[in-house]
């Protein structure tokens, strides 16, 4: 196993009922903004709740956050709160109003520059040093966004899509209650699904550092999604399941899972790009893109392929290529049987894009991957075997 630091300051009040308790989490005498979506929230009664939790509190709204954040929109948020002097941040909704609200924390207090700084990629990111406090009211489960310091922020004027992560950002509480996602339409339970889905891969199937602890915890989370995530698909008032499986997304991108061992997540790295061109929901990205990165890949990740294919799918039988095979399969399936297509020409995409993701990753020098080996080439290939 590797040498790890891991910290994790989130505090989280799951289940029913708990928004109420945010007036026992909100700092006293301090203006709070209220940041949300496109009003998803007023449909389901989670704004009343809200709004009730914060009688007596001084509140400011800002709406209107849209899906894939813009750092356009985040900064007419951050006039909103230099101009009415705001002393803390409250998102109520999914992981994009919530990314959203990391970067204007952290975009409010940033003076030496243009908070785009944040967002290069490579080597000209400038980390964050300070940020405004934040918590959160969480209506969506798929990011982790809740019990992390993770934000990704879109850039309208140059059709980018680009992460950044600090400690400073990390919410000092997140209200999970999962009646809250009664309301949510199929395909974002689907998308919740799959994203979980995919944050536990990006931490498990690599290479194999004698992490049984961290395998076997990936596994579970791997193993409850695949069961309770068709639950709720079925019936989306089955608490139960809704619970399990928003308890799943949180532990699948809070961090535990990506200790001491190696990370991929180059199935998000390129799925990006495709949301940058296409607008394409975030998960569904990542369904076109992990099936063919495991093809590729498969020489590199092959014991933990198999691993995964046994623990996982129950695959015990054929050749190591069959049984890789198989696996590939049976993710494809699954992520078929939520809803969710898995080929570009299913999203309008043609080569055109991938050549324009190359020409785009060969220009940044992009190397993704656990062994930093997926470059802009194989970054085509692997694009290519979804065409
Ligand atoms: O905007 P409103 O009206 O609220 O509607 C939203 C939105 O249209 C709706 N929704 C949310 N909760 C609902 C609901 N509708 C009915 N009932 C509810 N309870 O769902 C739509 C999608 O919401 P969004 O927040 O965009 O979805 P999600 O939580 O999947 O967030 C996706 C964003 O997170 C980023 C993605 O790239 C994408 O930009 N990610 C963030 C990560 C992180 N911070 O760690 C990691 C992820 O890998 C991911 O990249
Ligand atoms: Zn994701």
């Amino acid at each position: 196993m590797y040498n790890f630091e891991y910290k994790n300051p989130v505090k989280i009040l799951f289940g029913k009922g708990q928004i109420a308790k945010l007036k026992d989490e909100l700092p006293a005498g301090t203006k709070i903004l209220m940041l949300y979506g496109g009003g998803s929230i007023f449909k389901n009664g989670v704004y009343n709740q809200v709004t009730e939790a914060l009688t007596g509190f001084d509140v400011v709204e800002f709406g209107g956050i849209e899906p894939n954040p813009t750092y356009e929109t985040s900064m007419e948020a951050v006039k909103v709160v230099k101009r009415e002097n705001i002393g803390f941040l409250l998102s109520v909704g999914g992981g994009s109003v919530l990314d959203a609200t990391k970067f204007i924390a952290a975009a409010s207090l940033y003076e030496e520059g243009d908070p785009r700084d944040f967002l290069k990629p490579g080597k000209d990111k400038v980390p964050v040093q300070k940020a405004l406090p934040l918590g959160s009211v969480l209506t969506l489960p798929a990011t982790g966004s809740e019990m992390n310091g993770n934000s990704v922020i879109s850039i309208r004027e140059t059709t980018e899509k680009l992460a950044f992560g600090s400690l400073h950002v990390m919410p000092k509480f997140s209200v999970l209650d999962p009646e809250t996602i009664f309301s949510l339409p199929d395909k974002q339970v689907a998308n919740g699904v799959v994203d979980a889905f995919v944050h536990v891969i990006e931490q498990y199937l690599t290479f194999p550092v004698d992490s049984p602890l961290q395998d076997r915890q990936a596994e579970a989370v791997l193993l409850t999604l695949i069961e309770e995530g068709p639950k709720v698909l079925a019936n989306r008032k089955d608490y139960n399941a809704s619970a399990n499986f928003m308890w799943s997304a949180t532990i699948a991108l809070n961090g535990l899972l990506g200790v001491g061992v190696p990370q991929d997540w180059a199935t998000h790295g390129i799925g990006h790009e495709l949301t940058a061109y296409h607008g394409i929901d975030h998960a569904r990205t990542l369904a076109i893109v992990l099936p063919a990165l495991m093809d590729v890949k498969r020489k590199q990740k092959e014991a933990k392929l198999l691993q995964y294919g046994e623990r996982v799918w129950n695959i015990r039988e054929g050749s190591v290529d069959e049984r890789i095979d198989q696996a590939i399969r049976k993710t494809v399936e699954f992520f078929e049987s939520v809803g969710i297509p898995t080929r570009l020409p299913d999203y309008g995409v043609t080569m055109d894009t991938i050549e324009r993701i190359e020409k785009r990753f060969a220009a940044r020098g992009t190397k993704l991957g656990e062994r930093y080996d997926i470059d802009a080439a194989e970054t085509r290939k692997i694009l290519e075997k979804q065409l």
